[in-house]
């Protein structure tokens, strides 16, 4: 009776240790088998879809988009999407290998044409971004940068371009239309925009789609390839030959710390002629042609630029030299200046308009950045700006913002334990 027990035993045993060691070599076979082999899976293409195109000498790979809608990098906040280099500049990496600066700036649709006299005046690299909020206004920008870069050299051999579209409206697929593309004249380019730009009022267009400005500041900045960036908006023009004098200011400049290189900015009345030097701005100046930028419409912009101090230092030459520091800095200021990139980035809270240059200028004064205005380079802006009434999206999108401050302030003053301005103070009282 024990001895039939034992043997049943002795069976469940050894069956045990028969299928353990079975199944263990079961899977040891799958682990070392050989890989499956995997279906050959194309590269994806990008969607390009070349409309009506008979003009066979025209060689759309000429005009190659490297823009693929299922992919491109999401922001922070997956609300936008981001796509870099779909253009680039045939001489875009020689020129950042030339230059110490690239400019890096921002243009919707409605503003593009103004790269025509940025591209003439800047010889350097230029990193743009731009934004399409919806199927046709992808289309639109797309066709007019290609044509931009068919009819002009500069821009063709300069300018990366980046583009980022909204989740809210995702385009699914884009078309160049190079039939239109041959009939739109290159001697034309502002015309061809006021055309494009009829398809989109800007005001409808931009009260329900906020303009991503500072994604937009991001992208162009963080796709510039030489040591130092200048970051302007695209309607704000360099002085001529400015990043040739910038290379050799900046071999010689003294400050390896926190600073910031200010280029003073003027509006200039739509009459002139773009000032050849500073000589020549102090002059138009002087009869009311030309002043400081955003002087009617909201001083504290410039203001602690010091204009009057600028246009009484005296230079020696052409060469770039300091001009004196910023001695009083203000709350709103907001210089277009010249850093290594590694100043803090253009926080993507604020979007649409309100507090978005102005706040990175903030951030940069409370971590101990030295604002230093430089002579005798500038830029200008076309036409004397005067104060008009906010229209009310603009006034909404700056209402949302000013709350949004408010938690961009204490998070700054958490980072840097610093409140030069009183800003933690002036709220409560
Ligand atoms: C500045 O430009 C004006 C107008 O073109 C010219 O007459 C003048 O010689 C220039 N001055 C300098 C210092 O280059
Ligand atoms: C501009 O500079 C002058 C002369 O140095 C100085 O007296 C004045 O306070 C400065 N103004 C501003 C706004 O910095």
């Amino acid at each position: 009776m024990i001895q039939g027990t034992c043997r049943l035993w002795n069976i469940s045993i050894s069956a045990l240790v028969f299928l353990t060691l079975y199944n263990t070599m079961l899977t040891l076979k799958l682990m070392y088998a050989p890989a499956c082999t995997k279906p050959h899976v194309p590269a994806p293409k990008p969607k390009i879809i070349y409309q009506k195109c008979d003009h066979e000498d025209e060689k759309p790979e000429h005009y190659f988009v490297n823009l693929d809608l299922s992919l491109g990098r999401w922001d922070d906040r997956h609300k936008y999407k981001l796509f870099d280099n779909i253009f680039v500049g045939d001489k875009y990496v020689l020129l950042n290998g030339l230059y110490k600066t690239c400019l890096a700036t921002q243009s919707s649709l409605d503003k593009m044409d103004s790269l025509i006299e940025v591209s003439k005046h800047w010889n350097g690299p230029i990193s743009l971004a731009t934004f399409a909020a919806s199927d046709e206004e992808l289309n639109s920008v797309l066709l007019y940068i290609t044509y931009l870069r068919k009819c002009d050299k500069k821009i063709k051999d300069k300018v990366a371009f980046h583009i980022m579209i909204t989740k809210e409206r995702m385009p699914k697929e884009y078309v160049i239309d190079f039939q239109k593309l041959q009939e739109l004249d290159c001697n034309n380019p502002s015309g061809v925009l006021h055309q494009f730009r009829q398809q989109f009022p800007r005001n409808k267009w931009r009260a329900k789609l906020p303009y991503p400005q500072n994604h937009l500041r991001n992208l162009a900045r963080k796709n510039c390839q030489s040591n130092y960036v200048f970051l302007t908006d695209v309607d704000i023009v360099p002085s001529k030959g400015m990043a040739e004098a910038l290379d050799e200011f900046l071999e010689k400049s003294e400050c390896k710390g926190k600073c910031a290189y200010v280029v003073p900015t003027y509006e200039l009345d739509e009459r002139v002629l773009f000032p050849p030097n500073k000589t020549e701005l102090i002059r138009l100046a002087n009869k009311g042609l030309a002043r400081p930028f955003h002087h009617k419409v909201f001083i504290y912009n410039q203001y602690a630029t010091n204009f009057t101090r600028w246009q009484t230092t005296v230079d020696e030459g052409p060469e770039i030299h300091v001009s004196h520091p910023v001695t009083n800095f203000e709350f709103l200021y907001e210089p277009f200046y010249i850093a290594p990139d590694t100043v803090p980035p253009h926080d993507e809270r604020f979007i649409g308009y309100g507090y978005t240059r102005n706040s990175q200028v903030y951030e940069m004064y409370v971590a101990g950045y030295e604002f230093l205005v430089l002579s005798p380079i500038f830029t200008c802006h076309w036409g004397l700006q005067v104060k008009r009434t906010r229209p009310p999206w603009r006034e909404h999108q700056n209402n949302l913002n000013r709350k949004q401050f408010d938690g961009f302030k204490k998070e700054i003053f958490a980072r840097y334990n610093k409140d030069p301005l009183n800003m933690m103070a002036a709220r409560k009282t």
